[in-house]
């Protein structure tokens, strides 16, 4: 599937879990990759039986419940957030379901929440109230360590953050090395297999200079996925890029969509959340305004703050 037609720029890593097999998506298809995908780390599982216990961030292979196909719990549900920085608060009673395997676009005006509901799925923040469940387990319980949800929920930005004077192959391989352990041969096994499945492999020994925005996003994005995360949170990759280069990077996210990964993507790029995305989520007023099918967002829409927004954008030419 090909994805929209602008702008964007991508970026940066979240999770990295080096220590399980890794092989190309791109070689076993969509239900191999789905199968894979819902793995849970290997790591992840004795870190939560002996630091967490049963409400540590990290699902177990043994609950039947928390596997990403089985018990019918969605990958992601966020259960009445609230998120303030200061007097100002940012979502005020915020609920939303991820389901496995689809790819849900975030909209909303600037400044509406959409990076901050990222952050605090990433528990890159702290929240006030409101809950939020992988697989089942509340992550938001003060006993989950959130280096582990990490490795399973991989986050990438608009700036890519790659590393300089580090090859490309470096940079994918860093976090597995030197954080998980993982053995240089292996690691570098896992990264080239994930290079070439976001087309860059000849560009392994490469310093990013060397590479266009969409090429370092796009390394960006392989580095986040070399840790197998089972939920990918997409925060305007395409943002920063040259209006040329948005195309490769949002058809790199509908091809990952295309292999079953589950996603979370907050766009400006309309076009991507009409033709790409499962459902899409508008955000206003610090909640879920409203969400459903594309066609349904963009084709009749009921809240009159999705109906403003989106004449907005219209009348930008942007839709
Ligand atoms: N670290 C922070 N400290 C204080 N306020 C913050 C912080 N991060 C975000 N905010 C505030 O939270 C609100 C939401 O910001 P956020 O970046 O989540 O919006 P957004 O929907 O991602 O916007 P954009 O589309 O411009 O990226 C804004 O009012 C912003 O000023
Ligand atoms: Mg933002």
């Amino acid at each position: 599937m090909s994805a929209a037609n602008n702008s964007g720029t991508v970026s940066e890593v979240g999770a990295s879990q080096g220590r399980r097999d890794v092989s190309a998506s791109d070689a076993v298809g969509r239900q191999a990759r789905r199968d894979e995908v819902a793995r849970p780390p290997s790591g992840a599982r004795s870190e939560q039986s002996e630091t967490a216990g049963p409400a540590s961030g990290v699902p177990s292979e043994q609950s039947g419940t928390l596997s990403a196909s089985g018990a019918g719990a969605p990958l992601l549900r966020i259960s009445h957030l609230r998120k303030a920085y200061g007097s100002n608060v940012v979502l005020r009673d915020l609920s939303l379901d991820v389901p496995d395997h689809q790819c849900v676009a975030l909209i909303g005006a600037s400044g509406s929440g959409k990076s901050t509901l990222l952050r605090c799925i990433n528990l890159l923040e702290v929240v006030e109230d409101g809950q939020i469940f992988l697989q089942g387990k509340d992550i938001t319980d003060p006993r989950v360590d959130g280096d582990t949800v990490r490795t399973t929920v991989g986050i990438v930005f608009q700036s890519f953050n790659l590393f300089p004077h580090m090859t490309v192959l470096d940079n994918i391989t860093l976090a597995p090395r030197r954080v998980h352990g993982v053995s240089r041969r292996a690691a570098e096994a896992d990264g080239m297999a994930m290079l070439e499945r976001v087309g860059l492999a000849d560009k392994a020994s490469a310093k990013p200079d060397e590479l266009s925005g969409g090429q370092q996003q796009r390394v960006a994005i392989a580095r986040a996925l070399v840790g197998k995360p089972l939920l990918m949170l997409f925060d305007e990759v395409t943002s920063a890029l040259d209006p040329e280069l948005v195309g490769e990077v949002l058809d790199l996210l509908a091809e990952l969509r295309e292999d079953g990964m589950t996603m979370l993507v907050a766009t400006h790029e309309m076009s991507f959340a009409r033709q790409v995305a499962d459902r899409v989520v508008f955000l206003a007023d610090g909640e879920v305004a409203e969400q459903g099918s594309p066609q349904q967002i963009f084709e009749g829409p009921t809240d009159p703050r999705t109906q403003r927004f989106l004449r907005r954008i219209l009348d930008g030419g942007r839709l």
